[in-house]
């Protein structure tokens, strides 16, 4: 059966790539970006009434309510809503500012929280649907110079995590994606934020700019194939609660996986002897 696609931060990267995968299959979606331009501009080859434009900042709660009710009006169903839209400050946690910190918590985590809120009541009254949230490797691994990003997709784990089994009896699923690098705008030189202070005492490691913005334009994911990928895992009956995208993600979280079951096995007898006796 043909689904309906509700998918944030349309314009570029993964978001394009979701979107045109699900024209591919014959589904509609809805693209949503908050700057519209840039989403119709992006998707202008395969337009069609497949396809509808709807604006949505994620940071503003009462834009992904109208968001949601104007892709009801357009197409009757939400079947897959993806939480794509994000950007990265990146840079040592000293030099970022309290309101740089919660700018990247306002896109990157409450940005899932308020299309959650907005799609989990028409899902609710379906009695179905997808949520698929794009974390991050970074949202199961900490990485220097990534406190700000890592934190959000680190919360947007454990919001997916906690909401899935609460869900899951009105017969709504919930992916979290763990991309690697993908070669899209992320890493961009108008996306990717900066802290605005400088701290001396951090110089001799080089600059988390030059170190980060050599990664642009090289990796190695293909979000067009992310997007065929997800496709499919929306036509999964059982879909995956954590999906690991790339063949670096893999590597990745295997290996941070493997290392916290060690320090479990290593220090098993000093976390026991914490219980209490009754
Ligand atoms: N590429 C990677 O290596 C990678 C790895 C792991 C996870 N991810 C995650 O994948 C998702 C997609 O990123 P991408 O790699 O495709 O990068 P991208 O090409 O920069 O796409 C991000 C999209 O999010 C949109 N966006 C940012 N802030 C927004 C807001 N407040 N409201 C609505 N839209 C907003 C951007 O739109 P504007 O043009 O308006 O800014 C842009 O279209 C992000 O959540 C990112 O964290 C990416």
């Amino acid at each position: 059966m043909s689904k309906v696609w509700f998918i944030t931060g349309a314009g570029s990267g993964i978001g394009t790539g979701i979107a045109k995968a699900a024209l591919r299959t014959g589904d509609r979606v809805v693209a949503t970006g908050r700057n519209l331009d840039k989403v119709r501009n992006a998707l202008r080859d395969v337009a069609s009434e497949k396809l509808a434009f709807v604006q949505l900042d994620v940071a503003d709660e009462a834009q992904a309510k109208a968001a949601v009710e104007q892709a009801m009006k357009q197409f009757g169903r939400i079947d897959v809503a993806v939480n794509n839209a994000g950007y990265s400050l990146l840079g040592n946690f000293e030099e970022m500012t309290g309101p740089e910190l919660e700018s990247q918590l306002a896109t990157n985590f409450y940005g899932v929280v308020h299309v959650m809120r907005a799609v989990l009541p028409v899902l609710r009254k379906q009695r179905s649907g997808h949520i698929i949230n794009i974390s991050s490797m970074a949202g199961v691994i900490g990485y220097k110079h990534c406190a700000a990003y890592a934190a959000s997709k680190f919360a947007v784990e454990g919001l997916s995590l906690s909401v899935a089994p609460e869900v899951e009896q009105f017969g709504i699923k919930l992916t979290l994606v763990e991309p690697g690098f993908f070669r899209t705008d992320l890493l961009g030189e108008q996306n990717v934020k900066w802290p605005s202070e400088v701290i001396e005492d951090y110089a001799n490691e080089g600059k988390p700019k030059e170190v980060w913005s050599a990664y642009n334009g090289t990796q190695q994911g293909d979000p067009e194939k992310l997007g065929e990928v997800l496709v499919k895992i929306a036509s999964i009956a059982n879909p995956p609660k954590q999906f690991y995208a790339g063949s670096d993600a893999v590597a990745g979280i295997r290996q941070a996986l493997e290392s916290r079951l060690q320090e479990i096995k290593d220090h098993e007898a000093l976390s026991k002897s914490t219980d209490g006796s009754f």
